[in-house]
């Protein structure tokens, strides 16, 4: 998939395969990021499932104690590999799924294969993943007339749908014409459908969330544009290029390669970890006034969500 949002109109340049790193370098960052305390790995993109081997990377950072693996997907190879995932010790998926009408998601996803990505969700629901959260990225003109079938999806399924704003990111045509803010789409809701906070919300979760009402799933916004969470964000980013980046929104990056490839041992790779972690801004800086000119430097499809 090609979504408008992540990828840059013009595509993107494969990197040279020297500059990804292996799966043994990912898996030693890893292992030393579990021993700094780091216990939930979500494995993205790009997209995730369509590496040769992820299934086998998956299941040996399940086999590290302590420490579970989550993915975040498009879904299109979930029919054919849900079962593989369990296999690997996943219990928990996130899922893009920005239209419910095939034409509209061929636009958003620059590929006509809705139906294939509702075969995967369904195949992932029949084998018990939990949570099954669905990511619907909200952009007005777009996709906003849909919030209600969304909303309805949690009725009789277990699912977390989850609204998210729109975030300007380098190249994805981000205009403020298509933004529409978290507290918006609540109201809507709230018109439509009687919801109540939900108790439980782990810490650190960027989503607001509510359960509905005779429904069975419940839902939840994230505002990272209207209403930063920077407080309480808990993620660092490993970038297939192999970069610690300590913000989503912001540039700041411990590349890993020159350690990895250089010899460093055990405590110098684990210290560069704890660098990472602490070079976390305060928040992400992307207010109003800069929304605009906001630079990320990196496209969301660099840096997998
Ligand atoms: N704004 C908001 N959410 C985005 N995602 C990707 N790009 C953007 C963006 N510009 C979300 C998608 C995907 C997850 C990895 O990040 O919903 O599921």
């Amino acid at each position: 998939m090609r979504c408008t949002y992540c990828v840059p109109k013009e595509g993107f340049n494969s990197l040279p395969h020297e500059d990804i790193l292996s799966y043994e370098e990912i898996l030693r960052v890893v292992t030393l990021a579990s021993e700094v305390g780091v216990n939930k790995f979500r494995i993205t993109g790009g997209e995730p499932l369509v590496r040769r081997g992820v299934i086998d990377l998956t299941s040996k950072i399940n086999a590290i104690d302590g420490v579970e693996t989550t993915f975040t997907t498009n879904g299109l190879l979930l029919e054919d590999m849900a079962e593989e995932l369990k296999s690997a010790g996943v219990r928990r998926l996130n899922i893009s799924l920005d239209s419910l009408n095939p034409k509209r998601f061929a636009d958003i996803t620059r590929i006509d294969k809705l139906d294939k990505v509702l075969r995967g969700i369904e195949k992932a629901h029949s084998l018990g993943f939990t949570p099954l959260k669905l990511n619907i990225v909200i952009m007005k003109g777009v996709n906003d007339d849909e919030i209600e079938e969304f909303v309805n999806l949690t009725k009789n399924r277990n699912y977390h749908v989850r609204f998210i704003e729109f975030m300007p990111m380098k190249a994805n045509g981000w205009d403020r014409s298509k933004f529409i803010a978290a507290d918006e789409v609540e109201t809507m809701v709230e018109k439509l459908f009687n919801i109540l906070p939900d108790s439980s919300d782990p810490k650190g979760s960027p989503s607001r969330n509510y359960t509905i009402d005779g429904h069975l799933g419940k839902i939840g916004f994230i505002s990272p544009v209207s209403r930063h969470f920077c407080d309480s964000c808990n993620r660092i980013r490993l970038t297939s290029d192999g970069h610690i980046r300590s913000c989503l929104l912001r540039k700041g990056e411990i590349d890993m390669r020159p350690a990895l490839r250089g010899g460093a041992g055990d405590d110098e790779v684990r210290e560069l970890i704890r660098e990472a972690v602490l070079l976390k801004p305060s928040g992400h800086e992307m207010d109003n006034v800069n929304l605009d000119s906001h630079d990320t430097h990196r496209s969301m499809t660099q840096i997998g969500g």
